[in-house]
């Protein structure tokens, strides 16, 4: 079945067979290798994608409900240049293997973009339905923590721009 939707913003048409997995769709298709599977079952949260503005697992959906719709992968995030949630996890030490990580900057990146000061409980929230079996959270929680620190001085400053761009 033919599929056209917008992948990193980019404009997608693609004959995808019926049954095939989101996951495996933009894994293997896609080549988006940053969408990771865990356990398949809807659990571990490390094949999280954005689609439409939340974090979706896309082992839990077929590669066809993509048609007419908004994805975006880390492979995505990066093109555009919004490193700062990657950035604050490097920086705090919240990746060992990694595995969990892709997953973990999707979650992060939406819950940011609806709040963009959240506190522990909100954190903990919004990364519920993501898994690692290495950090133990805490770093990740300061991770999430520095991002939205470093995303206000970025706005400030571009607020800032504009304010002297304004002035002259
Ligand atoms: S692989 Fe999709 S939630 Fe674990
Ligand atoms: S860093 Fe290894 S599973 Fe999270």
């Amino acid at each position: 079945m033919k599929i056209r939707f917008k992948l990193n913003n980019k404009d997608i048409e693609y004959d995808v067979e019926e049954y095939k997995r989101a996951l495996d769709f933009l894994r293997d298709d896609m080549r988006m290798t940053s969408v990771k599977e865990g356990c398949g079952e809807g659990e571990c949260g490390a094949c999280t994608i954005i689609l439409n503005g939340k974090n979706v697992n896309s082992c839990m959906i077929l590669a066809v409900e993509l048609d007419g719709q908004e994805v975006w992968t880390l492979e995505g995030l990066n093109e555009i240049g919004d490193t700062s949630i990657q950035e604050s996890y490097i920086e705090k030490g919240a990746i060992q293997c990694g595995f969990c990580t892709p997953g973990f900057i999707m979650s992060t990146k939406v819950l940011l973009d609806n709040n963009p000061d959240p506190d522990d409980n909100e954190i903990k929230e919004a990364l519920e339905g993501n898994l690692c079996r290495c950090t133990g959270y805490t770093k990740i929680i300061e991770a999430v923590k520095l991002a939205s620190t470093k995303l206000a001085e970025k706005n400030t400053t571009v607020a800032d721009k504009r304010g002297e761009k304004n002035a002259v």
